[in-house]
């Protein structure tokens, strides 16, 4: 096996379809040992079949867990940490878009809880085998979706006016928020942490969870939109191109570097957002 990964182990959440699954299937084209997060068991083995098939990565293995559900996303952290002694590379993919409000296990609105909270408490119970595993990187999957969107820190769970796409772009702004806050607390530990948007791509993200007809709608407005193999691209690029050694804090949009927006920088959001990341998931 040959790849310039040969040695690194990769997680990857959210790996059975879309993004993920060519995320993670070309972090073992480079040679890297690869699990993946699904919450399917067949769609699982499906993936790790396809992608032992498409790669000759010899160690590809999924662990199982729905992540909107703070508890699932401890036994996901524990299953990974009693099985695997080291992490280099950790991509927090998994999201979904809901369009009407739900709420999850914990209570939580579920876009904030799979697309936010599962991606912070995650990485902080995975944080010290990142560090013992330096040099590492977060890929934090965010979107464009971020821009013109906020936190709502007077009602996060957005019990008073829900919109799909108002809990979509606020999960998306807490991605890139929380990447930037991450980074700063990691700085000199040899791990760092970036944000992308991986462009338009046709995926099923827009029509999992939607009634049939505004589905068939969506699916038709996603047909014009970038292979998931190319959708992967700026994930696997700040997963493992040697040109990003040491980059951190940085936000990418379709492969290349760019600012996100204004108010992604607010630094006392994002020391907000985590202390309210901390107490939702109880870190604190
Ligand atoms: N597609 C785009 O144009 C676009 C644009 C900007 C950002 N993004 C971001 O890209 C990321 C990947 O999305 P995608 O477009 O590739 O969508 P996707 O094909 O629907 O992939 C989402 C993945 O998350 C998994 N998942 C969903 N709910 C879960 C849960 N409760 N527990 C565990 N796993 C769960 C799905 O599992 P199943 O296979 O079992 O459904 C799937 O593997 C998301 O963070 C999304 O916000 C996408």
């Amino acid at each position: 096996m040959s790849g310039h990964l040969v040695g690194k182990t990769a997680l990857v959440t959210g790996a059975t379809s879309g993004i993920g699954f060519h995320t993670a299937l070309g972090l073992a084209r480079e040679g890297a040992d690869v699990i993946l997060g699904a919450r399917d068991e067949v769609r699982a083995r499906r993936a790790v079949m396809a992608i032992k098939r498409e790669s000759e990565a010899p160690h590809v293995d999924y662990l199982m867990a729905d992540l909107s559900s703070m508890a699932g996303v401890r036994q996901f952290a524990e299953a990974y940490l009693d099985r695997h002694s080291r992490l280099n590379i950790l991509v927090n993919n998994v999201g979904a878009f809901f369009l009407t409000r739900r709420l999850s296990e914990d209570g939580f609105e579920m876009t904030f809880a799979l697309n936010h909270l599962s991606y912070f408490l995650l990485t902080e119970l995975l944080r010290d085998l990142l560090i013992a595993s330096a040099p590492a990187r977060i890929v934090n999957v965010s979107s464009e979706a971020h821009r013109g969107s906020r936190i709502h820190f007077d009602d996060p769970q957005l019990t008073r006016r829900y919109g799909g796409l108002t809990a979509y772009g606020q999960s998306k702004l807490a991605n890139v928020l929380f990447t930037y806050e991450l980074a700063h607390r990691l700085l000199d530990t040899g791990v760092t942490a970036n944000a992308l948007h991986p462009g338009f791509v046709r995926t099923g993200l827009g029509t999992k969870n939607v009634n049939p007809i505004l589905a068939a709608f969506v699916w038709l407005g996603f047909l014009g939109g970038m292979s998931p193999e190319n959708g992967a691209q700026t994930s696997l690029h700040l997963a493992s191109s040697p040109k990003l050694e040491g980059i951190t804090s940085k936000y990418f949009s379709t492969g290349k570097q760019v600012r996100s927006s204004r108010g992604s920088y607010n630094k006392a959001a994002a020391e907000r957002l985590w202390d309210l990341s901390e107490e939702l998931t109880g870190l604190r």
